[in-house]
């Protein structure tokens, strides 16, 4: 009753901004009613957040130095890491959850915070956080899904070693996976190794724009480093296999982009768009459910690069397929051949060209804050329907969607929480999913929008948001906009109730 008075409280602030206040920008089209057969959409819906984006508490109970702690504490001034404070408020972010109606939280583990210099001994201090943290989703009803890493690495195994790029760090991520599961696997059943290891590698390894920051334009250091994540997923496998924990699931989070060819009706556009997926999805999604490179990633990057999957290692994948494939989509490129390209990531070996724009010129769509994010709802369900249609898993879960609206962090007070875009463009998506499922059969269970609160958005500091929840200056938790439609649209919450104001969000402070 008390959450439910408190959302018609928050529907009528959100009423009351300004008009001026409330337009952020042009908008998705918008959909008004997401049209579902029997009235619910047919999935859950969760949301997520990663450890370095939102703890904050970088020195705190013995916490490691992580790789991302000096640059972010240089450039953006912020020693203590993220300011949102999760670390520190979790009990406010489980209840505006809680409030929320949300079924499943994803958030991730810090590596550092575990294991101070990556190895050895675990912080006890980290696992009884943990342990709390997950105690207390547990007693909400809100199921927990754990990664072990989100970008993420201890400081001392990238100075020690080069981080991904050696292959020492498979046996140390394998420990590191064993000693998560046994001190938290009674605690939690759903876990995922790691996220996007295509962005760690190529970003991280390859143009160097995320931490280690380090760029080899050959591409060996980026492949060398995507399959030491491949081996490092295969050993966390193992492990979890061995904790043998009742009903748990591992896997790992993939992204993926949909692709539309320049010219559709190019032969050679259409493969470079095909080539687009395997270099990024099937560099991945293909070594762990068909034991093997894509054949175009086989084919074009130099032998002396690509390290060949071993035997034993193919054999493991095709034993052990994941249960459900786990997939990041926020946007869809234009892709044309492009011979000769040294493209952003690295990947010269595919040649293909990328851009957002159609052959007329025309943007794709409305983009969010971030110049990579350009709204296009149609291409969640034809990702969707591509994965389900090459992998065939059991179940899928939608592991990240979401935007940030342009111009948004600047805004402050009402107008921060009034986030017509982001909502605009949950309805597109959260539609698409409907018609993934309803339409075409694709076996999506939940939808996880990215994220619950406003994180370190990686290089970009806090110059962006993607929170459906917003974060004041008390650090008080307050739902925007778009999180009260999804917890009326997907939820348990009704039309019209609205979501939780601030005071809902405001437990006390550990
Ligand atoms: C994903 C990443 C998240 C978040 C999001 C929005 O690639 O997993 O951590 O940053 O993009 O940029």
């Amino acid at each position: 009753m008390r959450a439910l008075m408190a959302l018609a409280m928050a529907a009528a602030t959100l009423v009351a901004a300004p008009a001026a206040a409330r337009t952020l920008a042009a908008s998705p089209a918008p959909s008004p009613a997401v049209q579902v057969t029997d009235g619910k959409p047919p999935f859950k819906w969760g949301v997520a957040n990663s450890a370095f984006q939102v703890e904050g508490a970088n020195e705190v109970d013995g916490r490691g130095p992580s790789i991302w702690d000096k640059w972010i504490a240089d450039k953006y001034a912020l020693p203590d890491g993220s300011p949102i404070d999760h670390y520190r408020l979790w009990e406010r972010d489980v209840q505006v959850m809680k409030d929320l109606g949300i079924s499943t939280y994803r958030f991730s583990l810090s590596w550092p915070r575990l294991l101070p210099t990556g190895r050895g001994a675990i912080n006890q201090k980290a696992v009884d956080h943990y342990g709390k943290l997950l105690d207390a989703l547990n007693d909400a009803g809100i199921t927990p899904l754990v990664g072990l890493n989100h970008f993420d690495l201890p400081m001392a195994l990238q100075e020690e070693y080069g981080g991904w790029v050696s292959p020492r760090v498979v046996d140390d991520f394998g420990a590191y996976a064993a000693a998560a599961f046994k001190a938290l696997g009674g605690k939690a059943k759903h876990w995922l190794t790691l996220n996007e290891p295509k962005n760690m590698a190529s970003l991280g390894y390859g143009i160097g724009v995320h931490a280690p920051f380090q760029k080899d334009p050959s591409g060996a250091d980026q492949w060398a480093a995507a399959f030491h994540m491949l081996e490092g997923h295969a050993a966390a496998v193992k492990a979890f296999k061995k904790q043998n924990i009742k009903g748990g699931t591992v896997g790992i989070a993939l992204d993926c982009e949909h692709v539309l060819p320049l010219d559709p009706d190019s032969q050679a556009d259409k493969d470079a768009a095909q080539r687009y997926i395997d270099f990024r999805l099937g560099a991945f999604a293909d070594p762990i459910w068909f034991g093997k490179w894509p054949d175009s990633v086989k084919e074009r990057v130099p032998a002396n690069i690509l390290p060949a999957i071993p035997a034993n290692l193919s054999s493991f994948f095709k034993d052990n397929k994941p249960e459900t494939f786990y997939l990041n989509h926020y946007t869809t490129k234009v892709v044309w051949f492009k011979a000769g390209a040294t493209n952003g990531y690295g990947d010269g070996a595919g040649e293909f060209g990328e851009r957002y724009e159609t052959a007329d010129g025309k943007p794709l769509g409305p983009v969010g804050d971030s110049k990579w994010l350009y709204v296009y709802p149609q291409g969640l369900r034809a990702t969707l329907n591509y994965v389900n249609k090459r992998y065939k898993p059991k179940d899928m879960v939608l592991s990240e969607s979401g935007v940030d609206g342009p111009g948004e962090s600047k805004l402050e007070g009402d107008a921060a929480i009034d986030d017509t875009f982001r909502t605009d463009y949950f309805k597109g998506y959260v539609q698409a999913a409907v018609d993934a499922v309803e339409k075409d059969k694709v076996p999506l269970s939940l939808y996880i929008g990215w994220s619950l609160l406003d994180g370190l958005e990686w290089q970009e500091g806090m110059t962006k948001r993607f929170g459906i929840v917003y974060t004041n200056e008390k650090k008080e938790r307050i739902p925007k906009k778009s999180a009260l439609w999804l917890a009326t649209k997907l939820g348990p919450l009704t039309p019209g109730g609205g979501a939780p104001a601030p005071a809902a969000a405001k437990a006390p402070a550990p």
